[in-house]
C-alpha cells in the first residue's frame, strides 16, 4: 500500500483521540509497518505514552510534535498525527495534510452537536466527508447509545469502527506494555477491524472510489 497519513481530530476533549492515535500506531507496527507519529498537541500525552515503547519499536517508530515540510516523503509508510481539541491552525494543517481524519464520537448528544461545525471546517480545507470518518467510542445498548447512533445512520456519517472502552489500554500503555500482545485475540478483534476498513477505504479512495469506500 502507498504511504498512508491519518488524524485523530475531534474539537470535543475526552473522546480518545490519543488512545486511537495509540492504538492505530501500534496496530501498524505490529503489522510491521514503520510508523511517523506527530503528536500536535500541547498536552503531549501521545508522546508520553508512545515514549513508553519506544524502546521496543526503536526500528520502526519515530516520533515528533510538529509537521515540518518534507513529512510527507518520510521513509514510514505510516503517519499518524493526534490532534489538539481545537479548530484551530494546528488542526487545519492536520486535515490538510491527512488522507483520513478518524473522529472518535462518545454516545452523547454534546459529542453529536459537535460534529456539524467539524465537517464544515473539513470542508473548507477541501476534505470530503469520506475522508473523515466516525469511530464510535464506548457505545453500550442503552437508549442514549442508540438513539446517538440512529442520528450517525441518518445523518449518513461513514463509520470507521467501533471500538469498546476498555480498560486494559490505558491500564497496558502506563505499564509500558504492549496493549495488543497483552488483549486476548477477542478484545482485540474491535482495534484490528478499524484498522482493517481504514486501510481498505483507503485503497479504494487511491482507486478514485469516494462514493462508497466505507462499504464492508
Ligand atoms: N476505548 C477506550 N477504553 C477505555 N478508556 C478509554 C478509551 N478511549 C479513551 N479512553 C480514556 O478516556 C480518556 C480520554 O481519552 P483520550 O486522552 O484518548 O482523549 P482525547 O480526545 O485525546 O482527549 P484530549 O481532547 O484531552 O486530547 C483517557 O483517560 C483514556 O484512557
Ligand atoms: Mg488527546
Amino acid at each position: 500500500m502507498e504511504k498512508i497519513a491519518v488524524a485523530a481530530i475531534n474539537h470535543k476533549g475526552g473522546v480518545g483521540k490519543t488512545t486511537l492515535s495509540l492504538i492505530m500506531t501500534q496496530m501498524a507496527l505490529l503489522k510491521r509497518s514503520k510508523v511517523l507519529a506527530i503528536d500536535l498537541d500541547p498536552q503531549r500525552n501521545f508522546t508520553d505514552a508512545l515514549s513508553f515503547i519506544a524502546d521496543y519499536f526503536k526500528d520502526s517508530l519515530r516520533f515528533k510534535s510538529s509537521l515540518e515540510p518534507g513529512d510527507a516523503e518520510c521513509e514510514e509508510d505510516w503517519i499518524i498525527l493526534d490532534c489538539p481539541p481545537v479548530l484551530g491552525d494546528i488542526t487545519r494543517e492536520a486535515l490538510d495534510f491527512a488522507d483520513i481524519a478518524i473522529v472518535p464520537v462518545r454516545p452523547d448528544f454534546f459529542s453529536l452537536s459537535n460534529l456539524g461545525v467539524l465537517y464544515s471546517f473539513a470542508g473548507e480545507v477541501g476534505k470530503d466527508r469520506c475522508q473523515l470518518p466516525v469511530v464510535k467510542v464506548g457505545y453500550d445498548t442503552s437508549r442514549l447509545a442508540r438513539m446517538v447512533e440512529q442520528v450517525l445512520v441518518e445523518k449518513q456519517y461513514p463509520v470507521a469502527g467501533r471500538v469498546p472502552l476498555n480498560r486494559l489500554i490505558p491500564y497496558n500503555i502506563t505499564l509500558g506494555r504492549i496493549w495488543s500482545t497483552g488483549l486476548t485475540a477477542d478484545a482485540r478483534r474491535p482495534f484490528d477491524q478499524m484498522y482493517s476498513r481504514i486501510t481498505s477505504a483507503y485503497r479504494r479512495m487511491l482507486d478514485g472510489d469516494f462514493t462508497s469506500p466505507w462499504r464492508d
